[in-house]
């Protein structure tokens, strides 16, 4: 082959930080890892059993477009119940495959080429890429663990120029676990409205805060018309297979959105709605169960780390724990690789979520109580060497 076939913006991707770590945990033996992001319960049984029952009665068919309307409309009056906020189940939410797809729609329907994205980061791992991928120019706005790792108002600000389209937004926070208050994101809209900007709002984490109430971004006065709020089951509801999740939007971008999933996906799993459907019905003693169990594993990891040496930023939101570990004098890649070497203990190096993350790295306490405790032991022979 003389020449690449594929597509320059393509080739120039970055491969994902976390996979390529992966690769290397895959191959080796006794590890503990604190590296994934997903939980690590089995979805609840109604939940499993309400899919289970739907093959049995032979829903193997696509669905509408936008999905099952019972479960847009129960979808809609959650998200009523839980913040107030009201979306129209026949023209503004859409069912997708997980919110990867959901954020794929939204960059997709309203990006020209080369508009820009602001992008407070550290983030989850393929914003900046899925900009890039539907032909926008991600921005990363770093921000500070002085901070408690809100977005950073005056450089997202500074950094709108006529070619910014949006900003992408994620709280709770993959990978700090920041949730941002309510007065800072009355300050994102203020910018958002000044500007004249699209806000996506990425709140798969929305379920799992540790004592304080989640800020649904649409529901703040006059986000509505300008928020793609995105949402899903993977995370609360333990349902990362099922590959489940939903968009909520005004009618006029809906309309957009819907168009792209209409060609590219037709409609989400049909076994997986209908398990959706439970989840929303039923699923909430489960979700209290689960988020009072990653609070002990928070308290837990948290504690051991400060104890240990690595600073660690109290997170109120999702499952991860960001100790700084600069302390070591290691690059956050060498100290994860180093810890995977010598002590068998996985996490994520920080740079793998964007600028902000040098020097930190992720730990999910996805993972069992007394698996966090043996890593915590194993890191502790790691500082009393390193440290
Ligand atoms: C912030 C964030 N958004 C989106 C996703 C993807 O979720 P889904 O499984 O719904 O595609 C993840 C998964 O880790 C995430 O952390």
């Amino acid at each position: 082959m003389t020449k690449s076939y594929l597509a320059h913006r393509v080739a120039t991707l970055k491969p994902s930080g976390i996979r390529k770590f992966f690769d290397i945990v895959a191959t080796m033996k006794d590890v503990i890892s604190l590296g994934i992001g997903e939980p690590d319960f089995t979805t609840p049984d109604p939940i499993l059993q309400a899919g289970i029952r739907s093959l049995e009665h032979g829903e193997t068919h696509y669905t509408s477009n936008s999905g099952v309307l019972e479960v847009r409309q129960e979808l809609a009056a959650h998200l009523q119940r839980l913040y107030g906020v009201t979306y129209d189940p026949v023209t503004e939410i859409i069912l997708t495959v997980g919110v990867s797809e959901a954020l794929y729609l939204a960059l997709t329907a309203i990006l020209e080429p080369g508009e820009e994205v602001l992008v407070p980061t550290p983030c989850f791992v393929a914003y900046q890429t899925e900009v890039t991928l539907a032909g926008g120019v991600p921005v990363e706005i770093p921000s500070r663990v002085q901070d408690n790792f809100q977005p950073n108002l005056a450089a997202l600000e500074a950094a709108v120029t006529p070619r910014t389209k949006a900003i992408l937004i994620g709280y709770p926070n993959n990978p700090t676990g920041a949730v941002a208050s309510r007065e800072t994101l009355l300050e994102v809209l203020r910018i958002a409205e000044k500007h004249d900007l699209v806000v996506i709002s990425d709140e798969i984490y929305d379920r799992l805060v540790y004592g304080l109430p989640h800020v649904c971004f649409a529901a703040l006065p006059g986000a509505w018309k300008r928020t793609i709020t995105l949402g899903g089951f993977s995370k609360a509801y333990a349902m990362t297979g099922w590959r489940i999740g939903y968009a909520a939007a005004p009618a006029e971008l809906m309309v957009g959105m819907l168009r792209i999933h209409q060609y590219t996906i037709m409609s989400a799993p049909t076994t997986a709605q209908t398990a959706a459907l439970e989840a929303l019905r039923a699923g909430e003693p489960h979700v209290q169960a689960m988020l009072d169990e990653y609070n002990r594993r928070r308290v837990l990891i948290v504690g051991g780390l400060n104890r240990l040496g690595l600073p660690t930023f109290e997170p109120r939101g999702a499952f991860y724990a960001f100790p700084q570990i600069s302390v070591t004098g290691m690059a956050d890649e060498t100290f994860s690789q180093k810890l995977l070497e010598e002590e068998r203990v996985a996490v994520v190096p920080g740079t793998a979520f964007g600028a902000g993350g040098e020097g930190f790295v992720r730990c999910s306490y996805a993972t069992a109580y007394e698996k966090i405790e043996e890593a915590l032991h194993r890191i502790e022979h790691f500082m009393q060497r390193h440290g």
